[in-house]
């Protein structure tokens, strides 16, 4: 089995396409290289690099003509928030025009069956927590909405076309392959763990708190960090699920409990044994009080198992990561 695997020199894609080759998949990378990491691909991983965009039509058909691809998995988009809300253009260019292109390349060359990374931001603020996938879909940033919009070009794929698909809708993606290879690093980098840690390195002065009026237990925000791997393990079975003719589906990947700001930094204290600097800070736009996922779909129907639940994994795998890199 071959897969297409966009944006796979990317934090969640590379830790997915390394999970595929445990798993016996051949693999090639098409990614843009904008935000990913060419080394990650070439030299860590050793899988073939395409670089390009996935809205080069002319490059897909050549990809699709010259290998024998079975799926694909796209992780290929633009993620920052905050970006969005002041370049939407860039956004929904990439994250909707550029998966359409995709998408219709691979009706041509008859390849039916795609794992999407959708995301929690598709929720806006959420009616309830733990957030279920039939609760509505009310994006607050073009970033939530470029993914809502591919989501429900999927599902008219999917009544119109013999094209089947999977979404999974991550919550904080935060943690690192425990053996040390593959971690998460953006630049610029905006994710909270990361920066709590480079603190802890002593590469950032102090972390900020973003927010601590909320109507929170501390005042902070309250999020549900999913270990990437298990991130990875979902989008296998996702895989599997197609292949044994699975119908097309949306599934959460949350754990189903919240760590707030205050308690993520208080465990990366314990962790680390290093002070971590923290300053309170006016609330960040855009960022919805709570948001915690239920995985209880994914569990029963795709058989999804989180490995890494507990928080002190999540941040221990990433310390390590974040250790070695800059030794
Ligand atoms: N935060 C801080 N200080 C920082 C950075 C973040 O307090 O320096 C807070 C944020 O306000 C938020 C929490 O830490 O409450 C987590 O923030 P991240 O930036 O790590 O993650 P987000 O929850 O904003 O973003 C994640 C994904 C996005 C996705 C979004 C859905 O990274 O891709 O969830 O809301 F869109």
């Amino acid at each position: 089995m071959a897969i297409l695997v966009t944006g796979g020199a990317g934090y969640i894609g590379s830790h997915s396409v390394l999970t595929l080759q445990k798993a016996g998949y051949e693999v090639i990378v098409l990614d843009n290289l904008v935000y990913g990491h060419q080394d990650l691909v070439e030299k860590v991983l050793k899988v073939k690099l395409i670089v390009g965009s996935t809205g080069d039509r002319a490059l897909l058909r050549e990809i699709f003509a010259n290998h024998q691809i079975d799926a694909v998995m796209h992780f290929a988009a633009y993620a920052y928030v905050g970006e969005s809300v002041t370049q939407p253009a860039k956004y929904y260019q990439n994250n909707v025009v550029g998966t359409l292109t995709l998408l219709e390349a691979m009706l041509e060359a008859d390849i039916n069956k795609f794992v999407f990374s959708s995301t929690c931001a598709t929720y806006g603020v959420p009616d309830a927590v733990p957030i279920t996938e039939d609760q509505s879909q009310n994006p607050i940033n073009p970033y939530g909405a470029t993914k809502l919009m591919v989501e429900r070009i999927l599902q008219d794929f999917n009544q119109a076309y013999d094209f089947r698909s999977v979404c999974l809708r991550y919550f904080n993606a935060a943690g690192a392959d425990p053996e040390g290879n593959l971690g998460e690093d953006h630049n610029p980098e905006t994710h909270l763990i990361p920066l709590v840690l480079q603190t802890a390195l002593g590469h950032r002065e102090s972390v900020s708190i973003f927010g601590t009026d909320y109507d929170t237990p501390d005042g902070s925000c309250i999020r549900d960090y999913i270990h990437v791997l298990d991130i990875a393990q979902a989008h296998i079975l996702a895989l599997k699920y197609l292949i044994d003719n699975g119908a097309t589906d949306v599934f959460n990947l949350g754990n189903g409990s919240g760590f707030s700001v205050k308690e993520v930094i208080a465990t990366a204290r314990k962790i680390t044994g290093k002070e971590i600097k923290a300053e309170l800070s006016d609330r960040r736009p855009g960022d919805p009080p709570t948001l915690v996922g239920s995985g209880a779909k994914a569990k029963k129907i795709l058989g999804w198992q989180p490995a890494f639940f507990n928080l002190d994994d999540i941040i221990s795998h990433a310390w390590q990561w974040h250790q070695k890199r800059h030794q």
